[in-house]
């Protein structure tokens, strides 16, 4: 396993408008699921860019990366997996734009273990770590880095059925969740939402589109300064998806009010 260098976060001027992160210099990077199909499209991608990595995985083998060109990534590999998220404050000390992107999909069950399982690895653990990340970030000196980002890999099964209950409740979990929350801590940070169709990796065999590709239009939208990135053939999640982020932002931000610091 390799270290990057640690972050010199006054080594350059943090350029200024959305999406700084993307065009930062050196932009600390840190993946959830790393090991996972989109997990090593997506380090591609931002090494491809110039970002330092860092892979968050539960495999305690080092990771096997390689660039187009057959050279091995230069990666930080962290081990970690969903329950532990505290021990992360510290390195997320460090790290720029986050990807909350781990997941499972127990396909066809419906256990109480299966249940547990899928709410606390993809709603209830990406969202303690967008808390702490945003806590951390709230806390850190900003001079010198882009203003830190928080990618969320939610899915289009937030808003459509993907044969898979349990996929389903949990990602619409974290996809209110991330709604509800983004009312207050996007004045802390930058805050897009992966919403994907099907692609193909371990949980999801039958995926019509490749990791790689996927990987590549996330960047590109996220270039765009997109906050809602939204990659799926199917022309529904392009209407529904922003109808149901903009009701639930409205909704939400009727019914609730931020709460005030002690006096
Ligand atoms: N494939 C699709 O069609 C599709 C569509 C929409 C959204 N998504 C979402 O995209 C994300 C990536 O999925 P993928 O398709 O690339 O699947 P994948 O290849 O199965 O990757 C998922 C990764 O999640 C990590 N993970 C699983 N259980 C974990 C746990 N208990 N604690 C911490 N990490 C855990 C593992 O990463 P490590 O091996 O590195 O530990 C695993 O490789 C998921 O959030 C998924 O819901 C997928």
């Amino acid at each position: 396993m390799s270290s990057p260098t640690p972050s010199s976060p006054d080594a350059a001027p943090a350029p200024a408008g959305g999406g700084a992160a993307l065009r930062f210099p050196g932009a600390v990077v840190a993946i959830t699921g790393a090991n996972g199909a989109l997990g090593r499209a997506l380090l591609r991608r931002w090494h491809a860019r110039g970002a330092r990595l860092i892979a968050l995985t539960t495999c305690e083998e080092p990771l096997a990366l390689t660039d187009a060109a057959g050279e091995p990534l230069p990666v930080r590999q962290v081990c970690w997996r969903a329950g532990a998220e505290a021990l992360l404050e510290p390195l997320l000390a460090e790290v720029d734009v986050l990807v909350i992107n781990h997941g499972v999909n127990r396909l066809g069950q419906r256990s109480a273990v299966a249940a547990t399982e899928a709410l606390e690895v993809n709603a209830l653990s990406a969202w303690r770590l967008l808390e702490l990340f945003a806590r951390v970030v709230s806390q850190r000196p900003t001079a010198g880095r882009p203003r830190a980002e928080v990618w969320v890999n939610t899915s289009e099964a937030e808003i459509q059925p993907a044969l898979s209950p349990l996929y389903e409740i949990s990602k619409r979990l974290l996809g209110e969740l991330l709604s509800l929350r983004a009312l207050d801590l996007a004045a802390i940070l930058r805050i897009r939402r992966l919403v994907l169709g099907p692609f193909r990796s371990a949980l999801n065999p039958y995926g019509v589109m490749s990791a790689d590709w996927v990987a590549g239009e996330i960047l590109r939208q996220a270039g765009w300064n997109c906050g809602l990135i939204l990659v799926s053939p199917n022309p529904l999640t392009y209407v529904l998806m922003p109808l149901a982020a903009l009701t639930r932002r409205l909704y939400y931000g009727l019914v609730s009010k931020a709460e005030r610091p002690a006096a």
